[in-house]
């Protein structure tokens, strides 16, 4: 796998090898930092990460894995610079671009991204837009990998908001990789329809299966069951609209029960809010692995900015 000088914006433009090479390398930086060893591939590199929206994980990450491997970051708040305020994404992206070697973005638009990536000449991450959020999605499946050993055939079912960032990432995702990937979401919530075609072709090649329902009986047989928060950041002032459209979709005991199975796990890309899109019994239950799915966030992060701007 070679991702030198690559952009990190969406799963759609990495093939299903180049996935499953970020996963490699995620799990031997992860196995190492349990030794005590970190690296220096990042030697000399300032890295800048441009915040728009609040993080806790994502920052965190992006932090320790570019400092673990000797680099330097940079934090940029949306009070802190021009962006958005002053100067025009593509010119702020052509400074960037002059004195980092670097950058991630978090944000609104999915717009923004790409331009600071088409702009600045430098490999740019994508840590969230209203679009889509595709480093979450590699530590997800690092920590399904790690719990089964494999990604191509798990049914995993994600109930709630169809059509937010995680959604549209983790049905890109899944169709590339050969899951069984359910989205169970009220139909006004369904994710696009472009998106849902472009992901049947990915599933063709890989093998996936991919269903789009609004029947609660699809978790039936689920290996994992995901879900995400009713409000996206942004979309608070929906919070009444998606209690009423989504109480029947909560992630709770019985729901739970609905898999057939003991052994289904639950993944939250988190921040949650307890007693909404899950309840707190489910989701005190799998704090373990839902907290492990969190730090597997950092070394997944770290492996991006190794593969794309690393010396190894
Ligand atoms: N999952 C995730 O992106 O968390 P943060 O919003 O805390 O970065
Ligand atoms: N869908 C959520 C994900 C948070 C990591 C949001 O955009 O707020």
């Amino acid at each position: 796998m070679n991702l030198k000088g690559r952009s990190f914006l969406t799963l759609k433009d990495f093939t299903p090898e180049e996935i499953g090479g970020l996963l490699d390398l995620a799990a031997e930086l992860k196995a190492k930092k349990k030794q005590g060893i970190t690296g220096n591939s990042l030697k000399g590199k300032n890295i800048a990460l441009i915040f728009e929206k609040p993080s806790t994980r994502t920052r965190s990450s992006f932090t320790i894995g570019c400092v673990d491997e000797g680099g330097h970051p940079e934090y940029l708040g949306r009070d802190d610079i021009q962006l958005g305020h002053k100067e025009s994404v593509e010119d702020t992206a052509r400074v960037l671009g002059r004195m980092f070697d670097g950058i991630e973005f978090r944000g609104f638009a999915q717009e923004t991204v790409e331009k600071l990536a088409k702009y600045s000449g430098v490999p740019v991450w994508n840590g969230l837009t209203d679009e889509y959020h595709p480093t979450q999605i590699l530590a997800d499946f690092l920590t399904l990998r790690e719990q089964f050993g494999k990604l191509a055939g798990l049914k995993l079912v994600y109930v709630g908001d169809g059509r937010n960032n995680m959604a549209n990432s983790l049905m890109i995702g899944s169709a590339k990789m050969g899951l069984d990937f359910v989205i169970l979401a009220p139909k006004s919530l369904w994710p696009g329809e472009e998106l849902i075609s472009l992901c049947r072709n990915y599933a063709v090649e890989s093998g996936a299966k991919l269903t789009v329902t609004d029947d609660i009986g699809a978790v039936e047989g689920a290996d994992a069951i995901y879900t995400d928060v009713w409000c996206s950041m942004g979309e608070e002032d929906k919070a009444a609209e998606r209690v009423a459209l989504l109480a029947p979709y909560q992630v709770n005991a019985a729901m739970m029960a609905k898999t057939g199975k003991d052994s289904t796990v639950f993944l939250h890309c988190l921040p949650a809010v307890k007693g909404k899109e899950v309840t707190e019994d489910v989701f005190e239950k799998h704090a373990d692995f839902v907290f492990d799915e969190a730090e597997n966030r950092m070394h997944t992060i770290k492996a991006v900015m190794v593969a794309t701007l690393g010396e190894r």
